[in-house]
């Protein structure tokens, strides 16, 4: 590794982008590879993103992950969008090709799977009816990773009827939007219950939301990872439910990452997942 031939780089762009542990969870599968380079916080304001985002080529960046606020307004810059992106409405990826065009993927999507089925061994998403509170991009993530692995029910819930009635009407299937008063009654036989509202993020109130309907046998998820144990969650701990936390979400949506920018799919292991535990 004294002289590489190539020193790799990827990055993180958003706005605020400092609380983020990708740069950590990145450097963790550089060293584990034995790698040399580098994963960077791109603190990118949004009237910057378009120059900041053409700079990757020329700078020799292989790609970068996108976070707040840049999901949304990356599709109309970036020059090809894949399916999935495009269906979810977002891009958390951006990947350089050879001739130095970009294109943008969704990897939450593939995370928040992953994650349930790395925690939960024989989780499965056809059992009985799923609560999704939130229609938000990373619902929106959520919602097409339950239909595409099999949901049969998606009870989608949120604040602003409309966003849950948007994303029912594109995704169709079996994603109902019902009004955020209905709430806590559609945990009723639910096998699965999702939080993907910001409510229970550090600096923000908890979920508005009563467990007592939810089955005991029910799995419950959160998509936040700071804290690492939401109300939510807390909550249904409590009363013997199962939890997912948000963390694996963001370690597992790394590896499809890397298999696009370096061609290597790296592992999320305990000990991975325990180093950055360690710093939430
Ligand atoms: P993201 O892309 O991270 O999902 P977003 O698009 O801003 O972020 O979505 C945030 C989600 O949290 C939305 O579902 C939002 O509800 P609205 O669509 O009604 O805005 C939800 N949310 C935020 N604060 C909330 C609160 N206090 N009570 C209920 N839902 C809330």
């Amino acid at each position: 590794m004294a002289h590489p031939d190539r020193f790799l780089l990827a990055g993180v762009m958003g706005w605020p982008v400092m609380h983020s542990r990708s740069p950590m969870l990145h450097g963790y599968w550089l060293k584990r590879h034995n790698l040399a380079g580098t994963y960077v916080p791109l603190a990118i304001r949004p009237e910057g993103l378009v120059a900041a985002l053409r700079a990757l080529h020329p700078l020799g960046f292989a790609g970068c992950n996108l976070t707040i606020p840049h999901k949304e307004r990356a599709m109309a810059i970036v020059d090809e969008v894949d399916t999935l992106a495009k269906s979810i409405g977002a891009i958390s990826c951006v990947v350089v090709r050879a001739d130095g065009s970009l294109s943008g993927t969704n990897n939450d999507c593939y995370g928040f799977i992953q994650n349930v089925r790395q925690e939960q061994p024989g989780w499965r998403p056809d059992v009985g009816p799923i609560v999704v509170i939130g229609a938000g991009g990373g619902s929106r993530a959520v919602c097409y990773g339950l239909a595409q692995e099999g949901a049969r029910e998606i009870r989608l819930v949120n604040r602003t009827l409309a966003r849950a009635k948007s994303i029912a009407e594109e995704f169709g299937g079996p994603i109902k939007a019902l009004p955020w008063e209905q709430r806590h009654d559609a945990l009723e036989d639910a096998a699965m219950v999702v939080n993907t509202t910001s409510c229970g993020m550090v600096g923000q109130g908890a979920l508005d939301l009563e467990l007592d309907k939810l089955p005991k046998t029910a799995l419950a998820a959160d998509i936040i990872y700071i804290p690492l144990e939401t109300p939510f969650l807390a909550a249904a701990r409590k009363r013997g439910n199962r939890t997912v936390n948000g963390l694996g979400m963001l370690l597992n949506q790394g590896r499809p990452a890397w298999r696009a920018w370096f061609g290597i799919e790296p592992e999320v292991t305990p000990e991975l997942r325990a180093m950055v535990e360690r710093t939430i």
